[in-house]
């Protein structure tokens, strides 16, 4: 007996060591840590629960019956992160270059299926070389189903991608499908196709880090949700964002203990808005000062910096924020900013997070590189994903709210349950200097009348109360009761039921 234990003992010894000691201090050479201490970090101490530890590759192919190492490349089980459940995946590197052969796919697949029947999140960590290329179609029939089900895990349980090392080819679509994939700076990189064959077909000279680092898709193609200095920093962070999500789509989000009076008053947002009604001022201020102890987990902050996503807490629940920021293109609606904001408004409703809105949008940027792009199409992305959210949506505008934007940014008319301005709130068709230059042409050439049509056309819509006599406005409060305010409307509104009419599922603009 004792044998048999101490053997089961080394077994687990050879597995542990992955590929060998030479490639796990290459490994940490490069400034990576292997998939077992990548794991160690994402989850609580001591509560991960390994599957398929001696799984070895069947393929027979290019001499490699003469190395069948444990584990085949990739570490696969549950966990918790502060005490909830999450499944999780980690390729390791250092076995065939975490190349994803038919048994390592098999056992990414067996942790999502098992994640969506027990509803909790699925973390996946991405450190390979692609498809095994001894395997062949083996490999890419793996890919396709770990594709096919992080289609269907696709609002059941959250899914997150965290990017530790190569990610290339096909095999990029995995985490692109996921809802929110983070990066570490300059160890890990996803593209297509990499530099060699960019070269080759476009005669263009690139490296690895401008196709495909951290800093291109947080800033560029916003593929990435967020880059990290390190692999620390990066596990610590995703726990950090768990903390924020319910398990699956039929929970609601957790409710943490708070040491902040959702009554908390904040006199400095009575001077927020500058008097000046161009002067840019920073709306993460009012986001930080609205927070449960000013805690605001950003999501893409380093892309479309004109639309500020991210999560913070009311009275302890989960609530998603969108807002305009007027220090970056006014606060402007572009493709991009339509584009990311769409995409966290369907996130929030499909696991019943309840949305904030806070609106100073001057209306959508004019030209012709936006309608080439197709800003009516993508635009027309936001207004639909606010349109058909069911969550609890509260809307506070605090100063520009003009034309199409007023319309699209979680107004009464799309569903919205609660809508405040504060008192420094304009809303109208447009500003009063193009509205009055359009409806007195005839009278350009006059400063004086001109200057005094403005006046009347301000007098009349820079102000929230038009908006309010048509119950369009619930209250225009205080700017310094905003967050007490905020977190009673969301408080009301937690029993909130909505029924849709019965489809297979919408046709938004894509
Ligand atoms: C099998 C692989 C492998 C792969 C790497 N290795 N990639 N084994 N299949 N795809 C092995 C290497 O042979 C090596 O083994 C070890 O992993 C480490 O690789 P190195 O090349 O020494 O490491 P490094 O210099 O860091 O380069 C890493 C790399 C490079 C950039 C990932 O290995 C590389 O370009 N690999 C091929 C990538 C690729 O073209 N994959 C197919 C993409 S297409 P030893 O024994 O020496 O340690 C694809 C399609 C998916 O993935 C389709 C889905 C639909």
């Amino acid at each position: 007996m004792k044998d048999i234990l101490s053997e089961l003992e080394e077994r687990r010894d050879a597995a542990r060591l992955g590929g060998g000691q030479k490639r796990i201090d290459a490994q940490h050479a490069r400034g990576k840590l292997t998939a077992r201490e990548r794991v160690d970090l994402l989850l609580d101490d001591d509560s991960f629960e390994e599957f398929d530890m001696f799984v070895a590759h069947r393929c027979t192919d290019f001499g490699m019956e003469e190395s069948r190492p444990y584990g085949d490349g990739v570490v696969t089980g549950w966990g918790t992160i502060n005490g909830r459940l999450v499944y999780v995946f980690s390729q390791d590197f250092t076995v065939f270059g975490g190349s994803l052969s038919e048994t390592h796919a098999q056992k990414i697949c067996k942790i999502m299926d098992m994640a969506v029947q027990n509803g909790a999140p699925v973390i996946g960590i991405n450190d390979s070389g692609g498809a095994r290329i001894q395997e062949g179609v083996a490999s890419l029939a793996g890919y396709a189903d770990v594709f096919q089900r992080n289609i269907r895990a696709s609002g059941v349980v959250p899914q997150i991608s965290v990017i530790m090392g190569p990610c290339a080819g096909g095999a990029v679509y995995s985490p692109a499908m996921t809802d929110f994939i983070f990066m570490v700076k300059d160890t890990s990189y996803m593209f297509v196709t990499g530099p060699d064959v960019v070269k080759t077909v476009t005669n263009e000279q690139v490296t690895a880090e401008e196709l495909g680092g951290a800093s291109t898709h947080t800033r560029k193609s916003s593929v990435a949700d967020g880059a990290f200095e390190n692999d620390v920093e990066a596990l610590a962070e995703v726990r950090r964002l768990v903390d924020f999500l319910p398990l699956n789509n039929r929970e609601k989000p957790p409710v943490r203990p708070f040491f902040d009076a959702p009554g908390r008053v904040e006199m400095s947002l009575d001077t927020l808005v500058p008097e000046n009604a161009n002067t840019p001022y920073d709306m993460k201020e009012l986001i930080l000062k609205v927070a449960d102890e000013g805690d605001f987990y950003e999501i893409q902050e380093d892309f479309a910096k004109n639309i500020i996503t991210g999560f913070i807490r009311l009275e302890g629940q989960t609530v998603g924020v969108v807002a305009n920021q007027p220090m970056v293109l006014a606060g402007c609606l572009d493709i991009d900013s339509s584009r990311k904001a769409a995409r966290f408004v369907r996130f929030c409703d499909a696991f019943e997070i309840p949305i904030l809105t806070l609106v100073d949008v001057p209306g959508f940027l004019p030209g012709t590189s936006q309608e080439y792009g197709g800003v009516i199409k993508h635009g027309a992305k936001l207004l639909f994903a606010y349109g058909e959210a069911t969550v609890p949506k509260v809307t506070v505008i605090t100063r520009k709210a003009y034309g199409g934007a007023y319309d699209v940014m979680s107004s009464k008319h799309i569903g919205a349950d609660f809508n405040y301005a504060w008192p420094t709130a304009e809303i109208a068709v447009m500003g009063a200097k193009g509205a009055t230059e359009i409806l007195y042409r005839s009278e350009l050439g006059d400063v004086e009348k001109i200057a005094q049509r403005t006046k009347d056309y301000e007098d009349r819509f820079a102000n929230p109360f038009v908006a309010a006599e048509k119950g369009f406005i619930d209250e225009v409060i205080q700017p310094h009761s905003t967050r007490r305010r905020v977190a009673r409307a969301f408080a009301s509104l937690r029993r909130k039921k909505l029924e849709t009419p019965w489809k297979k599922h919408d046709n938004i603009p894509l």
